[in-house]
């Protein structure tokens, strides 16, 4: 039940796929309370939580490739090369993105404890620039192309179901 076979993803990919999703679904809802509701208590609260809630993927997506990579010879595989390189690229960004926020988080001096962990604490005098760059200039930029690769993959596991090749769907959405 919980392992992949060459025709269904098992328990465990399925519940790293949904929580993932789930989690990245709330951290663009912050990140449009930054954008649109910026000091406003409804923006405040939501950005109050996209830090930690960062942290989170980061960690979660790490045992998930990690899962990945080991379950790799008996998972489903990809419907054809693009919609493999497109999954590629949704691991890359989805590990990157926090990487460089937390790089920069460091970099800034500013001390860091998401849930009352004292996880960066902080430092007098300059900020470290080549920490805190890569951030300032793609964050935001790789955070919003994510969201634009998500949605094209939702759109494509649609588009996959109708056209009556292989229901993608229903080997990542169902039990076997
Ligand atoms: C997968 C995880 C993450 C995603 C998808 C994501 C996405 C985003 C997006 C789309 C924005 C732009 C919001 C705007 O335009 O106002 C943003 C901004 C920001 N994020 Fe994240 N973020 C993630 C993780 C993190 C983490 C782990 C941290 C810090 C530890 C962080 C810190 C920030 C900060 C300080 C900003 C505002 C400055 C900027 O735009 O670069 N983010 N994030
Ligand atoms: C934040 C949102 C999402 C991300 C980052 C994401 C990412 C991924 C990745 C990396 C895979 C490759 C399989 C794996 O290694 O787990 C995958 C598979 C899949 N995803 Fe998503 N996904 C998201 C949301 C969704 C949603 C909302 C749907 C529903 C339409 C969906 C449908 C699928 C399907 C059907 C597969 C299996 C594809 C196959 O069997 O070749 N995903 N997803």
């Amino acid at each position: 039940m919980h392992k992949d076979t060459p025709q269904h993803y098992g328990t465990i990919s399925r519940l790293f796929h949904w929580t993932t999703a789930l989690l990245l679904l709330w951290q663009f809802t912050t990140a449009f309370g930054h954008l649109l509701l910026d000091d406003t208590p409804v923006g405040d609260f939501l950005w109050s939580s996209h830090k930690p809630t960062g942290l989170v993927i980061i960690v979660l997506i790490t045992i998930r490739l990690a899962w990945a990579l080991w379950t790799h010879p008996r998972r489903p595989a990809a419907i054809n090369q693009l919609a493999a390189y497109g999954h590629y690229a949704l691991y890359a960004l989805m590990l990157l993105i926090p990487a460089l926020a937390l790089l920069r988080q460091y970099g800034s001096g500013r001390s860091f404890t998401p849930f009352g962990i004292p996880l960066m604490p902080g430092f007098e005098g300059e900020a470290i620039e080549w920490m805190t760059l890569p951030a300032n200039v793609l964050h935001s930029w790789l955070g919003w192309l994510l969201l634009a690769m998500i949605a094209g993959h939702i759109m494509m596991a649609r588009a996959h179901r109708r056209s009556g090749d292989v229901n993608v769907l229903e080997r990542m959405a169902s039990k076997r």
